[in-house]
């Protein structure tokens, strides 16, 4: 007895089968399969065959591998009971209810009162499937592992991609080949973190950026995930998220994972990325006016560090709104006696000896300079050396003689009376003066992981949000330390990286936008000599790269000479020109041939116009550029295509290209085929090419 469902959308099929009662597989995922395709039929051949050395039937791999059932590999439940004897469940299916996208899976162990509840729930228009797992007793149980549904992991794909990343170095992409055994990424920092951003791509066999059939997975979760993609001995592949393991410290009768966000593409990882770019951009994230447009940012920290002056701020402020900024972010070192990274978080009060007149005569002076104003916290964090600390040392999370992180301990957010605390310092701030802007940063791992203190920072985001709707708020974590879907929910924007040299972020952005769009992903111009890698960068460079993303700037202003301020002042003319498109482009990340080339280009949603950005990262190995093929485009229609900075072209480049005198016509099929040949350029230096369908 074969039961089968399916879900489909314009771009794929996803079919699930349960055998003789048992829990449900997913017995196809890919390309969209006719509305009469025979589901049993598709069950019975994808069935494996049987040979010496192998059990006489195949365990299933179902949505929920049980190792009671012999599953050969690693099982999507691992629980005890209170008393700590293993459960070893076994379901069966007991419901099933398949509605407007949605499906849910009931399953049910009724010798150990185990229910299993797995819903998918997929988005026709962006493609992503959101999938939960949640598992009910009627006594409280100790949870090990519980996994999202599980998937099978694509046949015809030789490797895998997933990301790991340090402190202004993220999204860095591992590629790792499949071969028997584990690929098992494991995050038991607390924290989302920079090494262990939670997404996996697929791609099969010959796939590319832009072409090629490929899978991609993303786990919305902001306190530590674990990741099992697992060939087994008969070949088959699973791919298992959930939290990380046993981070549940106490027993309960039910528990369930975040939403695994899973997409399906024809048209390579571009077709992934922008899945989970409108998605997240569309579905997931709260914005409080989603018709504003994204306020160009100033943010002073690259700028002042610690070293509070009024009247230096005030002067800032005008010199940044004078550039084109809208919006100014103080950020650390306005609160108790904060000189250094040393003391003071957790008292969230304004130090009178920096501000004796409070924040208002700041406040008063942006918005005089017509920007709003915004402000950072660290909530979840505390100082030993603070008030706080001082009179509630256990409030602290953790051992008293942890090793600390840039001086500081985490609260313990599963605390009540810890949240009531924050919740009256943030909201105190917000209620005196007119804020709407928060930028929350996260500055270390915890001491261990605990999914209570993840959920405790949730409620305490969710309270704020609740009662202070039109602050929009970013999620910063020594930079993109806490980037994810869940944070998302809950937050507007991503600090991606405390990296503001042009040409890391450029790589950092390329490979984030494989996720992220680009309205939530922040990039500010920074200093001249970067602060963080000590490379020299010109403004041009730094301009673009940060237009290709949501614009700041992050450098001290009065370093600027007249001709930076004038390329500032220009590119962010032009950012603001473009924003009402370029903020819900689809950002596709382009075929490179040249390896020292990282181009993208950003398509408008009704496909009528496009930019190109394409950054020399370095000197190409042969002398002349090799043409770079766009994508995504109407192959009969005609674009007239510019190169929009022209002027930056080097005394090198001698030859006559026609790119260089003016816009150019041409198909969307010869800007696909072809391609077009850019001017010689130096090293950190970007093409911008705007398009236009005629
Ligand atoms: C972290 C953030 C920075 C800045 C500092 C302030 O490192 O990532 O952007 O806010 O904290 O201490």
């Amino acid at each position: 007895m074969i039961k089968t469902w399916r879900l489909d959308d314009a771009r794929q099929t996803l079919a699930l089968a349960a055998r003789d009662g048992r829990c449900p597989e997913v017995v196809y995922w890919g390309a969209p399969l006719p509305q009469d395709e025979d589901l049993c039929a598709l069950a019975a051949v994808t069935q494996l065959d049987v040979t010496g050395g192998m059990l006489d039937q195949n365990p299933d791999l179902s949505i929920c591998p049980e190792a009671a059932r012999s599953f050969p590999g690693q099982p999507g439940i691992i629980v005890r009971r209170e008393d700590g004897t293993p459960l070893l469940p076994q379901f069966t299916l007991a419901d099933d209810a398949l509605q407007d996208n949605s499906l849910k899976i009931v399953c049910a162990d009724l010798l150990n009162s185990l229910t299993y509840t797995a819903v998918f729930a997929l988005d026709p228009q962006t493609h992503v499937i959101a999938m939960t797992a949640q598992l009910d007793c009627d006594r409280p149980l100790h949870l090990h592992w519980l996994a999202a549904p599980v998937l099978p992991g694509a046949q015809s794909s030789d490797e895998m991609v997933d990301f790991a990343g340090r402190w202004c170095g993220e999204f860095q992409m591992n590629r790792t080949p499949w071969s028997a055994g584990i690929r098992y990424r494991e995050n038991r920092t607390g924290r989302t973190g920079h090494e262990h951003f939670p997404g996996l791509m697929v791609p099969c066999r010959g796939a590319t950026n832009t072409s090629g059939e490929a899978f991609a997975f993303h786990y919305g979760w902001s306190g530590g995930h674990r990741m099992i993609a697992e060939e087994l001995p008969d070949g088959r592949r699973q791919i298992q998220f959930g939290h990380a393991a046993r981070m549940e410290t106490a027993p309960a009768r039910s528990f369930s994972t975040a939403p695994l966000y899973a997409v399906y593409s024809s048209d390579g990882l571009n077709g992934c990325a922008v899945s989970f770019q409108r998605h997240l951009r569309d579905r997931i994230v709260p914005w409080t006016n989603a018709e504003a447009p994204r306020p160009v940012h100033y943010n002073c920290w690259e700028a002042v560090y610690f070293d509070h002056n009024l009247d230096t701020l005030r002067d800032i402020a005008t010199r940044a709104a004078g550039l084109g900024a809208e919006r100014f972010v103080l950020d650390d070192g306005w609160f108790g006696r904060r000189d250094d990274d040393t003391s003071s978080l957790s008292d969230w009060e304004v130090d009178p000896r920096k501000y004796p007149d409070g924040l208002g005569p700041l406040i008063d002076h942006v918005h005089g300079a017509g920007m709003s104003f915004g402000i950072w916290f660290e909530p979840e964090m505390i100082n030993p050396d603070s008030n706080l600390h001082r009179a509630h040392p256990d409030w602290a999370l953790g051992a008293e003689d942890q090793i600390l992180g840039r001086q500081q301990k985490a609260l313990n957010m599963a605390l009540p009376e810890v949240r009531a605390f924050l919740y009256d310092r943030i909201a105190a701030l917000l209620r005196a003066h007119p804020i709407d802007y928060i930028k929350w940063d996260h500055n270390r791992v915890l001491p261990m992981p605990d999914a209570a203190q993840t959920r405790g920072s949730y409620a305490l985001l969710d309270q704020l949000r609740a009662d202070f709707p039109q602050v929009e708020i970013e999620s910063c974590a020594s930079g993109g330390g806490r980037i994810d879907f869940g944070i998302l929910s809950r937050t507007q924007r991503v600090w991606l990286s405390d990296s503001n040299d042009a040409l890391e972020r450029l790589h950092i952005q390329h490979n984030a936008a494989l996720f992220l769009p680009a309205a939530v992903t922040g990039s500010h111009v920074g200093p001249r000599r970067c602060h963080t890698s000590g490379r020299t960068l010109d403004i041009t460079f730094r301009a673009w790269v940060a237009a290709q993303r949501h614009m700041g700037f992050e450098m001290d202003p009065r370093e600027l000479d007249v001709r930076e301020e004038a390329v500032l002042r220009d590119v962010t003319a032009w950012w603001k020109d473009n924003r009402h498109w370029m903020m819900r482009a689809d950002i596709l990340r382009l075929d490179a041939p040249d390896a020292s080339v990282v181009a993208e280009q950003q398509l408008a949603q009704d496909g009528a116009r496009f930019v190109v950005f394409a950054g020399r990262a370095a000197t190409a190995a042969q002398i002349a550029p090799r043409p770079l093929r766009l994508t995504r485009l109407d192959p009969a229609a005609r674009y007239e295509v510019q190169l929009r900075n022209r002027a930056e072209a080097s005394h090198l480049s001698r030859g006559h290209l026609a790119l260089k005198d003016g816009p150019v016509k041409l198909t969307g099929a010869a800007l696909m085929h072809s391609g077009l040949v850019l001017p010689w350029s130096f090293p950190e230096t970007m093409w911008v090419l705007e398009g236009r369908k005629l």
